[in-house]
């Protein structure tokens, strides 16, 4: 078992109701309950600690708990054992109520403080909202009108999903309607990639090795390439992501929160704000996107039909719920630079996208070359240093560098170094809700988006959306099981760079 208590400070007091709207939903029976489940199991919950799920569906406590059992069965990474369930079923209780009826609040209100005084939970609350993010709103004014956001003498926090806005402008709207409710310190954005650990890597790893601290930055780099490629399709979420697209969905949140990580200055300490705010600044340094500039540094892609891992599948267009015109991106690639010292003048390359040939999260770091003479004079290619961080499936690091190739005369090969390996399903590595829904219990936001990260995070996307919403791109232009449109490839190869995919 982890010793957390020892590794986050065991000292506080986490006594709370975790209440759930949207407690029949996907989220929380995929991610919620599973990592609740774990987390009991790695001895992190509270004793004090009592979970209220509220759905709108008529069904009975114990047809409930029968379904969050088969889902903790079906995707918790750890096997159930009967007694630690047990223990998850005593603290759940399913509560029905249609959250856009506001009379209901102050009900529920009371049935929560009722729960305060048998299980001691001491009027600290924490509100996930795993809904539609057309009832965000709905939900928080429920809240604040039967006066359940803000307590004397306890804590109130509320977990908000993504998508956070569609733009700037509903963002900011949305995040102005919070904090009329909640305090930015008590607002939990959820970007789930900020839980993985190999995420959280990235910082020990350049903050903690003199090796590469010192040489990461624009001297010694050429440049650093961010993949988040998926196998899959938009599968039933085809009305969201019709809504949403590659960029929305993965580039405006997980990938600007990963470049952020990657890029970012050492903070003066490890204080939340600190780390925050070095973070928002990489965004804030990203140089002005003009129209002209994406013209020949963004490639959008949208899946054909094709094969995957042997298997026939759809296009993008025959999907549920996906107009059979559809203009929406399912893929994207863009080159970007950061414009400060550090990074002037070095190209960060990002792609994205579903139904791709391979499956993985990865960060490839590659260093300049020597120039070419002594060994790379005449016969030896020179292959680059290259620092691949590992994010999924395997976890961990991998480092290329250039050795004698013992088997001539002087000949030089590529050695390749990997530290990284596969990430069980069912083993030790927490996944990320599990930290997640710790630290909010713990009140620790770090791993959380700031306000102005998500409106910095929002300008960049929105320009580029709003570029491609004008361009006249012919989709479907990439067949499934490739990866990507041939100009996802052209992006680099007219810069003499290739992707790497170690
Ligand atoms: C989600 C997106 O935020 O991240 C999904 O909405 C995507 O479309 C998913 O599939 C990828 O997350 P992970 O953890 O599976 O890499």
């Amino acid at each position: 078992m982890m010793d957390y208590n020892k590794m986050f400070g065991g000292d506080k007091d986490l006594s709370a109701i975790l209440v759930i709207f949207g407690g029949t939903g996907d989220l929380t029976h995929r991610k919620l309950m599973p990592a609740l489940y774990n987390m009991l199991l790695d001895g992190l919950v509270p004793e004090h600690f009592r979970v209220v799920s509220i759905g709108r569906r008529d069904k009975t406590e114990e047809e409930y708990k029968k379904e969050i059992h088969a889902s903790v069965a079906k995707y918790s990474r750890n096997k159930v054992d009967e007694s630690i369930w047990s223990k998850l079923n005593d603290m759940i209780t399913y509560y029905r109520f249609d959250f856009r009826e506001y009379d209901g609040y102050s009900m529920l209100k009371e049935y929560l403080e009722d729960i305060d005084k048998r299980a001691e939970t001491k009027g600290n609350r924490i509100y996930y909202m795993a809904v539609a993010p057309e009832y965000f709103k709905t939900i928080v004014h429920g809240l604040h009108m039967a006066n359940m956001a803000k307590t004397e003498g306890s804590w109130s926090r509320l977990v908000i999903e993504k998508p956070f806005g569609k733009d700037l402008n509903t963002a900011s709207q949305l995040n102005h309607k919070l904090l009329e409710v909640f305090e930015e310190k008590d607002i939990y954005r959820i970007d789930h990639y900020l839980g993985k650990e190999m995420i959280q890597n990235i910082m020990v790893l350049r903050f903690s090795n003199s090796i590469f601290e010192s040489i990461w930055n624009n001297k010694f780099i050429d440049n650093i390439q961010i993949s988040l490629t998926e196998k899959l399709g938009v599968g039933t979420r085809g009305g969201y992501y019709e809504n949403s697209g590659a960029m929305r969905d993965m580039i405006q949140n997980h990938i600007m929160q990963i470049l952020s990580l990657v890029a970012m200055e050492p903070p003066v300490n490890l204080k939340t704000d600190s780390i925050r705010t070095e973070k928002l600044k990489v965004i804030e340094a990203i140089e002005d996107i003009s129209p002209e500039f994406l013209r020949e540094n963004v490639v959008f892609g949208q899946y054909g039909k094709g094969v995957i891992d042997g298997n026939p599948v759809v296009g993008y267009r025959e999907e549920i719920n996906v107009p059979e015109d559809s203009g929406t991106e399912t893929f994207v690639a863009l080159k970007l630079y950061i414009n400060n010292f550090r990074w002037a003048g070095t190209p960060f390359y990002i792609r994205t996208g579903k139904r791709l040939g391979t499956y993985g999260a990865e960060i490839v770091i590659q260093f300049k070359d020597l120039p070419n003479i002594l060994y790379f004079k005449d016969s030896n290619i020179q292959e680059p240093n290259l620092l691949v961080i590992r994010i999924q499936p395997n976890v961990g690091v991998f480092f290329q560098f250039n050795t004698k190739d013992f088997n001539s005369h002087h000949g030089i090969v590529p050695t390749k170094m990997d530290t990284s390996h596969v990430n069980p399903t069912q083993g030790n590595t927490p996944e990320a809700y599990e930290r997640l829904i710790y630290d909010i219990l713990r009140g620790d936001s770090t791993l959380f988006s700031r306000w102005d990260e998500v409106e910095a995070a929002w300008t960049i996307a929105d320009k580029i959306i709003r570029y491609r919403e004008q361009s006249n791109v012919k989709f479907p232009n990439y067949d499934a099981g490739s990866m990507g449109p041939i100009k996802a490839f052209e992006l680099l190869a007219k810069e003499g760079r290739k992707w790497w995919n170690i």
